[in-house]
């Protein structure tokens, strides 16, 4: 399984933005993984033509909804439409600030699929769920209510991402994240069966260049989600370079 490094640019990022993905676009060698960016939804067109299919790009939610009057919400056939291959949902800023659910995230993933779209669902503890060692049964309620059946290795990538290291420059131990993945894996095949076989599980909080290594070369982690360290091409090839061919 080729690994796979995603960068989530959040809220950041304007029209002067796309010269970080042509740079990313002119720098990108032989990498020894599979590269996606996901911009805000205002630069996927632009970001489309201007990187002209040298990696793809996602979107960071999209409504379950086809289409209607839902103001604000975009679907998933838009970001489609925009240049979209695939879209991050479940990400605990969208659960944390949205107040969005495990079934509401399921209903996105079905009408992600439906759209053509692959998914990265996000799942991951507090930091209070850890401190009272409740890090396995809450990423197992995730996992069974966020991703729907249907969900195979060709269109779901899951992304561990504890909420305590989002953007804190903190990080699980090498052990720990060991042990989530592997928790994960068999949630997975426990909810899916077959169609958990080949599943991407990256790991995503406070991945940068310096403990990348690390991370990413771990056999259980098939890749990374990664948040401020994608906004910056030179960062994030050095995160892309940090993965071992094997
Ligand atoms: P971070 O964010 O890399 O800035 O910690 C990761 C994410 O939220 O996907």
């Amino acid at each position: 399984m080729r690994k796979l490094v995603a960068g989530n640019w959040k809220m950041n990022g304007t029209g002067t933005s796309l010269a970080e993905l042509e740079a990313l676009k002119n720098s990108l060698a032989q990498s020894a993984c599979d590269i996606l960016v996901c911009p805000p939804a205002t630069l996927i067109a632009r970001a489309h033509w201007a990187i002209k299919g040298a990696f793809p790009l996602g979107g960071q939610d999209c409504s379950s909804k086809t289409s209607g009057a839902f103001t604000g919400d975009i679907s998933a056939a838009m970001l489609k439409d925009a240049g979209a291959a695939s879209v991050i949902l479940g990400h605990s800023e969208r659960r944390q600030y949205h107040g969005e659910t495990d079934a509401q995230v399921a209903e996105k993933a079905k009408a992600a699929w439906a759209a053509g779209l692959t998914t990265i669902i996000c799942v991951g503890e507090s930091d209070g769920e850890r401190q009272a060692n409740k890090q396995n049964s809450i990423c197992h309620g995730q996992i069974t209510g966020s991703v729907p059946k249907g969900a195979t290795a060709a269109n779901t990538a899951i992304a561990y991402e504890p909420v305590w290291a989002i953007g804190t420059g903190k990080t699980p131990t090498n052990d720990e994240i060991v042990q989530m993945h592997a928790h994960l894996r068999s949630c997975l095949t426990e909810s899916l069966g077959e169609g958990a076989k080949g599943m991407r599980i990256l790991y995503g909080g406070s991945v940068n260049p310096s403990n990348a290594e690390q991370i990413l070369n771990l056999a259980e982690v098939d890749g990374a989600l990664v948040g401020g360290a994608s906004l910056k091409a030179a960062d994030f090839l050095k995160i892309i370079a940090a993965v071992r061919p094997h």
